[in-house]
């Protein structure tokens, strides 16, 4: 891990995520989770502070980047959450089978090496029953944003720890064996439209 991704981009990143527009985005979803939860791409823990405490009964943060899990220290102990922090990554997720209820993933699948893998890992790991909470930013409908996103997308990546611009978010999640129950989109309000455009909601196993 060279300086740049050790020691400035995990509190850069902590930066982008504490954005009004992103936290509203978090209000949206995280508040539903219950039970066992499995969030994946845990960052510095700033969904935390948007769970239901009452109906949670732990949560497992998988998050490959140490220097992040070290940032989110502070927020794990003042949440009174039960946290069970996993080193690893959301295509190998080091869980049972069947065994999450709620799936958390939140500004991830932008990262994530093979989106679909994880995504397929994360459908392995809830039960038949359990729902995925997703918002996550990609692939804008307009064509003139899309050509932005297509022709940063390399130089944004190395800046922003791997992160793609252009990602069909809504279909690579109907595409890994989910279906969606609510989903809706938009542009956030006060972000560049070429990261800005999420989608969030609500999908089960198909
Ligand atoms: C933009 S941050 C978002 C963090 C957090 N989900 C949030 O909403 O604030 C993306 C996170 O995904 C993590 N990540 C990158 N590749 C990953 C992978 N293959 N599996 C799981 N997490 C990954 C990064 O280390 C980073 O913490």
């Amino acid at each position: 891990m060279n300086v740049y991704d050790r020691y400035l981009l995990p509190h850069l990143t902590h930066w982008v995520c504490s954005s009004p527009a992103v936290q509203r985005q978090r209000r949206r979803v995280v508040p539903r989770a219950h039970g066992r939860v499995l969030e994946v791409g845990f960052g510095s823990g700033l969904n935390l502070a948007y769970y239901s405490p009452s109906q949670v009964e732990w949560i497992w943060a998988v998050e490959p980047s140490a220097p992040m899990l070290t940032l989110a220290e502070p927020r794990i102990v003042a949440s009174g959450l039960d946290v069970r922090c996993l080193a690893a990554v959301a295509e190998h997720l080091p869980l049972a089978a069947a065994s999450a209820d709620s799936a958390v993933l939140t500004f991830c699948l932008c990262t994530v090496a093979d989106p679909a893998a994880a995504l397929g890992e994360i459908r392995r790991v809830l039960r038949p029953e359990g729902e995925l909470l997703f918002s996550e930013h990609g692939a804008a409908p307009d064509s003139g944003v899309r050509r932005w996103q297509d022709r940063l997308n390399g130089v944004w990546g190395r800046l922003a720890g791997g992160c793609n611009l252009n990602r069909s978010i809504v279909p690579l999640i109907e595409g890994s064996g989910f279906r969606l129950e609510e989903v809706d989109s938009e542009y956030m309000p006060k972000a560049p439209r070429i990261a800005g455009y999420v989608s969030w909601g609500v999908a089960r196993r198909s």
